[in-house]
């Protein structure tokens, strides 16, 4: 009897938790990590668009509006506008202006080179925006892209390069006080730069990945089907009641999870909720898998002379 029961134990305990473990990375993390591709993809789109719609507003301003500026007597084009009644801003000051005041309004585009005008020079360039402005002497058209945790969110950032026309090498090549005066047509000037924030979007797609297993669990249950026993059927016996059990089990841990996930998001760092999706789901389902082992064991499926179909 003794004999028995520590080869049942064996028998049951291991292969169960291993192959409930199988099941819930297979859906629990491959699906979440489809979502957050998806979000990552979706938010490239949307910066490349919006650096292109920033663009054509710029080359507007530069094609339409600067030519006017230039050809006028009260006006002229300068960086220093702000203070100047008679001072249009420049494109780029343009750009840069209007890249501060949206920063005010959380999107985030930035605009910059490692060659700023005198009274920008103490800007700071992170790891990304020196890596990206090495990527565009090499490879000028192919936007740079990083996910990251930044300030504590989840951000995706897209950077694109900025390359010279005529019109732009003539004044930046004359100009008094141009910080570097051999551009040539094509050279990439500057970055624009797009940072969009993601926590939201991630934070959701988990809560719907969990939420979507415990209803298909507790969904099937309710038409009577403990779906459970199809995946785990071949890797141990239970009765309908076992199985009823376990899938009801699963089925509101699926939704403890979806809880806790939005709990955590909700009132924690980004980055706590980061190294919580990996380091905290992952223990809180094995020791929910493990937990369960005494429940396999009391419904395990006997045969007629009392002892189990796996002896
Ligand atoms: C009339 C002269 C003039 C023209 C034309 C001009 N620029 Fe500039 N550009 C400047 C000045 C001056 C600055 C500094 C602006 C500032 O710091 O506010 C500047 C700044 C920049 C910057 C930002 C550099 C940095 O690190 O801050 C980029 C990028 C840039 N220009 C690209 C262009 C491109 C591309 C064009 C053509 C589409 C262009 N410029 C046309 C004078 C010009």
């Amino acid at each position: 009897m003794r004999a028995w029961r520590h080869s049942l134990v064996w028998k049951i305990a291991l292969p169960v938790p291993l192959a409930l473990l199988a099941m819930i990375l297979a859906i629990g993390f491959i699906i979440p990590r489809q979502i957050e591709a998806d979000t990552q993809a979706t938010a490239v789109e949307n910066a490349l668009q919006t650096i292109a719609q920033f663009r054509s507003v710029r080359d507007y301003y530069n094609t339409a509006i600067v030519p006017k500026i230039r050809g006028s007597q009260d006006l002229k084009l300068t960086h220093l506008h702000a203070n100047d009644p008679k001072g249009a801003p420049i494109p780029a000051t343009f750009m840069l202006d209007m890249s501060a005041r949206l920063q005010d309004k959380g999107v985030s585009l930035s605009f910059y080179s490692p060659y700023p005008f005198p009274e920008r020079a103490n800007r700071q360039t992170d790891a990304f925006q020196k890596a990206a402005w090495e990527q565009f002497q090499k490879n000028p058209d192919t936007p740079f892209i990083d996910r990251t945790v930044l300030n504590g969110k989840e951000v995706v950032r897209v950077a694109v390069g900025d390359r010279l026309g005529e019109a732009c090498v003539a004044c930046h090549n004359s100009h008094p006080q141009s910080p570097k005066k051999d551009w040539k047509v094509g050279d990439v000037r500057g970055v624009f730069e797009i940072q969009t924030v993601i926590d939201a979007q991630l934070a959701r797609g988990h809560m719907l990945t969990y939420s979507v297993l415990g209803v298909v669990l507790l969904g099937g249950l309710a038409f009577g089907r403990p779906l459970l026993a199809l995946v785990l059927d071949s890797v141990f016996d239970l009765t309908q009641e076992g199985w009823r059990k376990l899938t009801f089990r699963w089925g509101l841990f699926f939704f403890f999870l979806a809880g806790v996930n939005e709990v955590v998001w909700r009132t924690q760092t980004t980055d706590f909720w980061v190294s919580f999706k990996v380091f905290g789901i992952m223990p809180l389902t094995i020791a929910f898998a493990l937990a369960q082992t005494p429940l396999l064991l009391r419904h395990e499926r006997k045969t007629d002379d009392g002892k189990t179909d796996r002896a």
